[in-house]
């Protein structure tokens, strides 16, 4: 058995790296045109940043783990082909803002047409909308080769930061397929690759469409909790109520659940707010106007959250930060990875940028090359003002705090914890401002050394 996986990012990696660790008696090509990403996976710098994951790699690499840029030849070998290239929202045209852009997923297909030689097994492993397998076995039969393709639905439902132990205990994996004998031969086919590790009965199948929408709505579903508990934390804000006794209150109730019920900053990541938005546009696309507001509320509320918490900080700094030195401890999106995709970090510090303060970023994980290109695309810098006059990004965050007029966490790394605060205090101009936008320290000690410390959604 041989399966290829297109697209070598931080789903593909991590999961073809899962399967080959698994299967020995499975070779995993995984492919991609990212020439300096292939680099760095056949490296001992891997490109991804994800606890257990160097482990995972090197026991398979170069056994039965390959990467490399070498498409068509994956793709002509394999008997099972994993399509995991990026399907970021649209930024032009129709559905520009909302939709799901496809053309990655589309080229996959055609190169797959062009170059198959025998029958295919083609697994969407991207988060796609519902149907698109449909497009994808258009675009195969289309070549009109008397080969035979099946479209599968595997969508991959991996947490950054706990990737290897999501691959290797799922709550659930899901295959959706074809309901006729040659889709349930496919999914079988498929079924077997993970049952070499995963109890049977975790292994859920239905047909195409379901796994299709399971996985938009999965994500919509985590996202609405988070947002559900950030609209809380603006009244508890407002009544004296603390926002982490009132979830550990709800959660208790089994019905509930305790998970996911952090109050935050907001929700960050590649692709909490893609999924939903694209969501929200097949609901308007299907005529479903009251589901699609239902749904795009998850995503406002979720500004609402990053924008309430930067007007917070520069109302209790005597309503300017102009010109002052803003710490900002954490900038990925959440702790345990080096990925800053749609992190909250970028939109806050743009907006302090835009408030004119001077803003002083340490994250032990993001270097400064992607710090400044996240908030470049946002728009953050005027082409003639120099971007290093107003962003500094430290090695060290107590070099980070250092004259600073506030401190504002941004993400929840385990080190952040553990600072020295007495220290942090000393060295910052006075009064010194404590902003946890992830509630992870005690506003109680910090306020004994004397800062004037919030968090969400506290009193
Ligand atoms: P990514 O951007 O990290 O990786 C995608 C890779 O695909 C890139 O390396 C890119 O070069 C490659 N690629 C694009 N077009 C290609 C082509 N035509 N041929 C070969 N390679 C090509 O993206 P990701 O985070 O791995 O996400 C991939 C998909 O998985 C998305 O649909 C996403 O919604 C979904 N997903 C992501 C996560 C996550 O935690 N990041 C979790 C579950 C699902
Ligand atoms: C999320 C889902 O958890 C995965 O199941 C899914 O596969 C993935 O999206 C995807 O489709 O990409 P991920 O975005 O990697 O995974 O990380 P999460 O742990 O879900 O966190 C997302 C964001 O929500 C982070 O910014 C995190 O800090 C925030 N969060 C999470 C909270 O603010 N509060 C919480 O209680 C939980």
């Amino acid at each position: 058995m041989k399966i290829c996986c297109i697209g070598a990012g931080y789903v593909g990696g991590p999961t073809m790296a899962m399967i080959a660790h698994k299967c020995d008696d499975i070779q995993v090509t995984v492919v991609d045109i990212n020439e300096k990403r292939i680099a760095a996976w056949n490296s001992d710098e891997l490109p991804i940043f994800e606890p257990g994951l160097d482990d995972v790699v090197k026991h398979a690499r170069g056994k039965n783990l390959f990467f490399t840029t070498e498409v068509d030849k994956g793709i002509r070998e394999a008997d099972i082909i994993f399509i995991s290239v990026n399907t970021p929202t649209k930024t032009y045209g129709v559905g520009a803002g909302k939709a799901a852009d496809l053309k990655y997923i589309e080229l996959c297909a055609r190169r797959i047409a062009e170059v198959a030689e025998d029958d295919k097994i083609v697994v969407e492993k991207s988060t796609l909308p519902v149907r698109t397998a449909e497009s994808i076995r258009r675009i195969l039969e289309g070549a009109g080769k008397s080969i035979k393709f099946q479209v599968l639905s595997n969508p991959e439902f991996l947490a950054e930061g706990t990737a290897v132990e999501d691959l290797e205990a799922p709550d659930r994996v899901l295959i959706g397929g074809e309901d006729s004998e040659a889709g349930d031969k496919a999914v079988q086919a498929l079924v077997d690759v993970y049952a070499h590790w995963v109890p049977r009965e975790r292994i859920l199948t239905t047909n195409v469409w379901s796994s299709e929408l399971s996985k938009l709505t999965a994500n919509a579903f985590l996202a609405q909790r988070i947002s559900s508990i950030n609209a809380i934390s603006e009244l508890c804000e407002a009544t004296g109520a603390d926002v982490d006794q009132v979830a550990h209150a709800i959660g208790t109730d089994s019905r509930v659940g305790p998970k996911f019920l952090k109050s935050s900053v907001g929700f960050g990541g590649s692709c909490f707010q893609k999924d939903i938005l694209n969501l929200v546009y097949l609901c308007e696309h299907f005529g479903l106007p009251e589901v699609a507001a239902y749904w795009e509320q998850v995503v406002h509320m979720n500004d609402h959250q990053k924008e309430r918490f930067v007007k917070r900080i520069v109302r209790t700094l005597f309503n300017t930060v102009s010109g002052k030195k803003i710490a900002v401890l954490g900038f990925a999106f959440k702790k345990d990875t080096n990925d800053t995709r749609e992190s909250p970090a970028i939109y806050v510090c743009r907006d302090l940028l835009r408030e004119h303060a001077q803003v002083a970023i340490y994250d032990p994980k993001v270097n400064e090359e992607s710090v400044l290109r996240d908030l470049e695309e946002v728009g953050t810098f005027e082409p003639d003002n120099g971007k290093r006059k107003h962003v500094s990004v430290y090695q060290d965050p107590y070099e980070a705090v250092k004259d600073a007029h506030a401190v504002v966490i941004l993400t929840e790394w385990d080190e952040f914890r553990e600072l020295d605060y007495q220290r942090i205090f000393d060295t910052m101009l006075k009064p010194a401002f404590i902003f946890d936008g992830r509630n992870i320290l005690d506003l109680k000690e910090l306020r004994k050394i004397g800062f004037e410390a919030s968090g969400i959604g506290k009193p």
